[in-house]
């Protein structure tokens, strides 16, 4: 067994003290520790100045205010692996502080969820170290580049002090339940399967939408925008998922190269078909440029070119401050005709839809015409099923990523040929980015993002809370 495919015998966290951590990563290391799924010692390393007692209880109320509920004893397990290397990353001494730290460890991951800009020092320092070598694995947060040419030129930087093997490029949408889902539902159902493609569907749409805005993120989000937040990542590796071909193996490389297929077979982007939006009220956020021309909303159509999707336009629509967090992968099928053995003047039939839901939390529905007494006549009715109520919900996606870089199980991690992909496709959309349209906190963003849907229909759903018809 190779270095990569061993359990890891330490977890070091690099940015332990970040709003990420505290957000995800203490909250997602209890949940493993009271499954009996950690069982080695984290090692947070950060500037701060902090000693062990404080990141404890700072770990302790991460966990509480993730809404959590902490039991004492796995608490108390879990703050006995904790240690804390506080240093600048630019300083030797804190590789040899993270060295002495590591002990008698000899297979840790590392894990770096600081930004970017100082991935390429952080690792370089670990190198220096000599804590990198063979197939130790490092965890990295995204964003990979700015666009194509800074993703090649981190990647490069990055592959000075270690192989593409031990990067495990994090997009936290492939750590989600409904994503795995979406890929077992296509291949493992016979009903689904023959339909899911040219012959059967008119188009695929993803919503992502979110009803928290930028907040206290400003210095991050203004120069990041919709498009390079949550598009280039989390939504094109949902629209992989649901238009990947079935990977011939389990082994992770087998997988990767299924999901790079589709990003190989999607056309570049055509900034005509790409709405932006911006909320009113986000130039007022701390951070955020008084003249700002960045995206809060965007929709936009791609298409995939291969015998499967040809003709099948995937729209997708991301913004903050909509009505509600939701985000879906919703098939339409194609229009039937009109029913001439219906007597009176009753509508054509709606196209059946299936959707997929990742958030807030797992769902299928399906959606279909019937006639139905209370109407008077035909009308759509939705089958549901919440996975809450069949079965419960997975672990979180921290929790199942977190895991996957312990045991050295990198299918859930993103290759660097991907990721090249990915901007390759949006790259038209960033070097002639269309005029950006205002709109309403609140609202479903901007009436233009009808334009992308213009000629293939109209945008569907989302499937809101409570709601029982699509809309
Ligand atoms: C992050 C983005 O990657 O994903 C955030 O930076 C966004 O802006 C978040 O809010 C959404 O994640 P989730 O899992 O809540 O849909």
């Amino acid at each position: 067994m190779t270095e990569g495919t061993q359990s890891a015998d330490a977890l070091v966290v690099f940015g332990i003290t970040g709003d990420l951590a505290k957000k995800q990563t203490f909250r997602a290391l209890y949940r493993l520790e009271c499954r009996d799924r950690l069982s080695c010692p984290v090692i947070g390393v950060a500037a701060d100045d902090w000693s062990l007692d404080q990141l404890r209880e700072h770990a302790r109320k991460a966990i509480v205010d993730s809404g959590e509920r902490l039991e004492e004893a796995d608490f108390e397990r879990f703050a006995k692996r904790l240690r804390y290397v506080s240093g600048d990353f630019a300083g030797q001494q804190t590789y040899a502080g993270v060295a002495d730290a590591l002990g008698e460890a000899r297979n840790p991951a590392f894990y770096l969820e600081i930004p970017p800009s100082l991935f390429a020092t952080a690792v370089e320092g670990l190198a220096r170290a000599g804590l990198v070598s063979g197939e130790r694995r490092v965890a990295v947060e995204k964003p990979f580049g700015h666009d194509l040419a800074s993703a090649r030129a981190l990647a490069a930087d990055l592959h000075r002090y270690v192989n593409e093997s031990q990067l495990y490029r994090i997009d936290h949408f492939l750590g989600k339940m409904g994503l795995e889902e979406v890929l077992y539902l296509r291949f493992a159902n016979s009903m689904l399967e023959p339909v899911w493609n040219r012959n059967y569907l008119a188009n695929v749409q993803i919503t992502m939408a979110e009803d928290v805005g930028v907040e206290d993120r400003g210095h991050f989000y203004d120069p990041v925008g919709a498009l390079r937040d949550v598009v280039v990542n989390h939504l094109l590796q949902l629209l992989a998922g649901a238009a990947m071909e079935a990977p011939a193996g389990s082994d992770p490389e087998t997988i990767k190269d299924s999901r790079l297929a589709v990003f190989r077979a999607i056309l570049d982007a055509d900034p005509r078909h790409y709405v932006r939006g911006q909320y009113e009220g986000y130039r007022e956020i701390a951070g955020v440029a008084p003249d700002s021309n960045t995206e809060t909303y965007a929709a936009l159509r791609v298409e995939v070119d291969n015998w499967r999707w040809a003709g099948v336009p995937f729209l997708i629509r991301t913004g903050k401050r909509l009505p509600a967090k939701e985000t879906e992968l919703r098939l339409v099928f194609k229009r039937p005709p009109g029913l001439q053995f219906l007597s009176g003047s009753h509508r054509r039939p709606e196209p059946s839809q299936i959707v997929i839901r990742l958030d807030p939390q797992t769902g299928v529905r399906l959606v279909v015409d019937a006639l139905r007494a209370d109407k008077g006549g035909p009308s759509e009715i939705d089958f549901d099923v919440e996975f809450v109520s069949e079965g419960g919900e997975g672990p979180t996606p921290y929790e199942v990523l977190l895991h996957a870089a312990l045991v050295g199980d990198s299918s859930h991690f993103i290759r660097q040929d991907a990721v090249e992909e990915c901007w390759r496709i949006v790259q038209p959309l960033l070097d002639s980015p269309p005029e950006l349209h205002p709109y309403e906190p609140g609202s479903w963003g901007p009436q233009e993002a009808q334009r992308v849907a213009a000629g293939i229909g109209e945008w569907r759903g989302p499937w809101l809370p409570g709601q029982s018809k699509s809309g």
